[in-house]
């Protein structure tokens, strides 16, 4: 198709593929899902299903993707003969392309946020500065959250209008690197800090005895929400892929990067909680506790707290570009609308379902504490749509390829142009039997115990 865009080259397709697998999913929820399930158990857990459910999804993603040139609903429809259940699933992912927009884009704007109260300063030289207290304070005000939710909005349509080269490649290029470098260095003071020892063992020493069906489930999600599979992105960024790259090989560096970046940032986030007398458990707000201490206790702090939150921003940005761009191929391809006017209307209405997120941690009280059900709507808008729509996608992809669609077709996919497939028995095995059956294993069981139980 001569109007779709592609790639420039390989590496621009793995920087921008780990552009989009590097973001909020690494920084900001891998530490406090962590946090949150026990610690090293976790870690375990998500290792295993970014090895054995995460790569081959993603390395079936990007092949239904290059093969069709399309969007998660045009695949769907291509490879299945016009079948209503498999549209359907590709309809699923669509719905998680606007709702996970919506919140996550709610989350960015919080760093936005911090950015400017660390370039104010905010955070200099305050002797036991209660970092909690202005958390709370700062996503309880109504038109602060509203408006750094529609500024993170604004910034992603912006990238996303311009097409798929200029915008996305060039943003992942050089600026990841820099990220990396700098938790590195972040991670070094975290460690040598006094009183990290406690949180190193927390994240590096299991106890077994926390493993429960809940906190696989929360692995998963985080394994597929972090290498931003289940919900069409990497298919969709597939269907720019020339058919001269090797799929296994890119998806094996993006899926690396993405592990080396969650686990560089529990290095900065776990010693730091102890060491700042936090709560693991803090949930989304701990790295918005931790950090501005963090950058309290080093020297050239204010320098590094505003470096990484500008670096944090661009990783959250390249992500944000992922995710709407799927819903807005699927109105450029299916609909045939504008590029504009596909982003202008999921934009908008991302905004819209994404208010009552952002108005969830203080702002609103309705939508804070959510009249007999006990939650807040974040909570439960970003587990419908994050752990489990993900792992539903992920799961029907698995089937799609592994027993419909066939591993053969997409072994010659893959293979096409003379590239190799080592491991593709291996893969062939995982696509069929160990991911489907995992997921399926981990829902039942979460649904046995926590629904029926
Ligand atoms: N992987 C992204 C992150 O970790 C989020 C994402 C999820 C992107 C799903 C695309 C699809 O920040």
């Amino acid at each position: 198709m001569a109007t779709r865009g592609s790639w420039s080259s390989k590496t621009g397709f793995i920087l921008a593929g780990a552009g989009s697998a590097v973001g909020l999913g690494a920084i900001w929820r891998f530490p406090y899902v962590t946090g949150a399930n026990g610690g090293a158990v976790f870690v375990i857990a998500f290792l295993v299903c970014c090895f054995f459910i995460g790569y081959p999804v993603m390395v079936a993603e990007l092949t239904l993707g290059r093969n069709t040139e399309k969007n998660p609903v045009g695949m769907f429809n291509k490879l299945s003969g016009g079948k209503l259940r498999w549209k359907l699933v590709g309809g699923l992912m669509l719905l998680s392309g606007f709702t996970i927009f919506a919140w996550y884009s709610v989350i960015a704007g919080w760093v936005v946020g911090y950015l400017y109260k660390t370039a104010m300063g905010q955070f200099q030289n305050v002797q036991n500065l209660d970092t909690n207290q202005v958390f709370a304070e700062f996503v309880s005000n109504p038109l602060t959250v509203t408006f750094l939710h529609a500024l993170v909005i604004f910034m992603t349509s912006f990238v996303v209008y311009r097409g798929v080269k200029g915008g996305i490649e060039l943003l992942s290029k050089w600026l990841m690197p820099l990220l990396f470098v700098l938790l590195i260095l972040l991670a070094i003071r975290s460690v040598t800090l006094p009183g990290a020892t406690e949180g190193l063992r927390f994240y590096l020493m299991p106890d077994f005895s926390k493993l429960n069906g809940q906190m696989i489930l929360a692995a998963m999600g985080q394994a597929l929400f972090s290498l931003s599979l289940g919900m069409g992105t990497m298919i969709t960024y597939g269907s720019y892929l020339s058919k001269r790259e090797n799929i296994p090989a890119s998806a094996f560096w993006i899926t690396f990067f993405e592990i080396l970046v969650c686990l560089t940032t529990g290095f900065v986030i776990m010693p730091a909680v102890s060491a700042m007398g936090k709560d693991f458990a803090s949930g989304p707000e701990l790295i918005f506790v931790v950090l501005p201490s963090v950058f309290g206790e080093m020297p050239g702090g204010y320098l590094f707290g505003v470096g990484f939150f500008i670096l944090i921003i661009i990783a959250a940005l390249t992500s944000t570009v992922s995710i709407l761009e799927v819903p807005a191929a699927y109105f450029v391809d299916e609909k045939n609308w504008t590029r504009k006017k596909a982003v202008t209307v999921v934009a908008v209405v991302a905004y819209v379902i994404g208010t009552p997120a952002a108005m969830a941690s203080g702002a609103s009280e309705f939508w804070t504490n959510l009249p007999g059900i006990g939650t807040d709507f974040f909570t439960i808008m970003s587990t419908a749509f994050g752990d489990v729509s993900l792992s539903i996608g992920a799961f029907f992809v698995a089937i799609f390829v592994g027993w419909h669609w066939g591993v053969g077709r997409a072994a010659d996919e893959i293979e096409s142009n003379g590239n190799s497939f080592a491991i593709k028995r291996i893969w062939g095995f995982l696509i069929r039997y160990v991911a489907p059956i995992t997921i399926f294993i981990v829902f039942a069981h979460v649904i046995w115990t926590q629904v029926l139980g």
